[in-house]
């Protein structure tokens, strides 16, 4: 008896949140007065990020200028779980601030496996004007933002759910108001949300205070094997063997201007790459095998190395280029065998190590807000 009435209440149970839900989908949200932000003050305070000097000017997109209600909304989606399916998983849970907004992996866990690729760090990410993710597939940092959510391994959420999240969150839509002016929670879309996150990232900015800066100020000196370093890596002394990284990696922001094959894979025709990397996007088989040549700022913090996470350490990087890297039709002209001593490498990783800033780490600015 008992059990069958049990049953009854969980039969009743489910019709009752069957119609429940049946009732929500009807509610006419654009009616409700609880949607109406106007009382809210708008007034936004546009934003300078802080530049070092010798980097070149920051371009923002004239429809998404940095503003400081933007940013600190833009941190907030950051490192909110609620952007993935089950609540388990934030932009930042794979971009950690104290990895230099890596996460330590070879490849990245996401709320359902594994990712193809390793993380990328997203020091100077709005410098960064070429494209984005290893292969390119994003033009822009807002457009970048809107894939990490309905990538099925990364956040395997959809972004209506995402909206009607934010929507009915206590404190998101005031925080919307007060970014982007909206009048009504039901303004609120995955655009906006992007765009904020967009504008958080181009504030993470290196400090200009690495070793490596303070030496091109004229403020300090290198170490002897950190300056024999330098000249190697770029071929400023032609009494030193040419490292060739500069040409790749130039300076000030050490790369995301290019997409190159650096020989990670050996493939006797351009087709037979096991990742295609640019080719993928733009379907023409000569970019096939190319990859974004990333900034090597804080390249100390975002071991494991290269696209694979195929290198544990700079040590095993440093052997890679000294080798020549591996054959393919087209691996940079610049991968040739080095032929560098042994003291020579180790010059050459004094120098990349000049690279680390370590007060974007711990910059409050960038931290968790919650
Ligand atoms: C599960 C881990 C994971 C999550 C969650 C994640 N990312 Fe990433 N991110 C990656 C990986 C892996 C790549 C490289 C993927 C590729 O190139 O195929 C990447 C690349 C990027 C890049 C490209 C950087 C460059 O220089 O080209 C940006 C920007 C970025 N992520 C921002 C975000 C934002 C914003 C979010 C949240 C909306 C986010 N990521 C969520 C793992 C993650
Ligand atoms: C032909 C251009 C080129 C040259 C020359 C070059 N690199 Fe690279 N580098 C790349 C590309 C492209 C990648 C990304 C490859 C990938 O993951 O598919 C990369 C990746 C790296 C990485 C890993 C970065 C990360 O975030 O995982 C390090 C470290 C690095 N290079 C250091 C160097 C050093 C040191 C030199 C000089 C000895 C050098 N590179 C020379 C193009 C180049």
């Amino acid at each position: 008896m008992k059990f069958g009435y049990g049953k009854l209440f969980i039969g009743y149970g489910i019709l009752l949140m069957i119609l429940f839900q049946g009732c929500q989908d009807t509610i006419n949200i654009p009616t409700d007065p609880d949607n109406d932000l106007t009382s809210i003050p708008y007034n936004p305070v546009l934003y300078q990020p802080i530049i070092p000097v010798g980097f070149p000017a920051m371009e923002q997109p004239a429809e998404n200028l940095m503003t400081n209600a933007g940013i600190q909304l833009g941190r907030k989606l950051f490192y909110d779980p609620i952007l993935s399916v089950d609540s388990s998983v934030s932009c930042a849970s794979c971009h950690l601030p104290e990895l230099s907004f890596t996460d330590g992996l070879s490849r990245s866990q996401g709320v359902n496996g594994t990712t193809a690729r390793g993380a990328m760090s997203l020091l100077d990410a709005g410098f960064h004007n070429i494209r984005f993710f290893w292969d390119g597939r994003a033009a822009t940092l807002e457009e970048q933002a809107h894939l990490p959510v309905e990538d099925p391994i990364e956040m395997g959420e959809m972004w209506p759910e995402v909206e009607a999240k934010l929507k009915a969150h206590p404190t998101y839509p005031s925080d919307f108001r007060k970014a982007f002016g909206i009048e009504s929670k039901t303004m609120i879309n995955k655009d906006l949300a992007t765009k904020a996150i967009a504008q958080f990232e181009r504030s993470i900015v290196s400090s200009g205070k690495s070793r490596y800066d303070r030496f091109v100020r004229g403020e300090i000196f290198l170490e002897d094997n950190e300056y024999t370093g330098y000249l190697m890596y770029f071929n400023f002394d032609q009494s030193l063997p040419d490292a060739q990284c500069g040409h790749c990696h130039n300076a000030p922001l050490f790369g995301g201007e290019d997409f190159l094959n650096n020989g990670l894979q050996a493939s006797p025709d351009l087709i037979s790459f096991a990742d295609k990397g640019l080719g993928m996007v733009t379907g023409n088989i000569s970019d096939n095998g190319k990859f974004k040549v990333p900034s090597l700022r804080n390249i100390a913090l975002t071991a494991p190395f290269m696209h694979t996470g195929q290198f544990a350490t700079l040590e095993e990087v440093i052997e890679h280029y000294d080798s020549g890297g591996l054959d393919s039709p087209n691996k940079s002209s610049l991968l040739q065998p080095l032929h560098l001593t042994e003291s020579q490498k180790s010059d050459l990783l004094a120098f990349i190590l000049t690279l680390t800033d370590t007060t974007i780490l711990t910059n409050p600015d960038y931290q968790n807000p919650f």
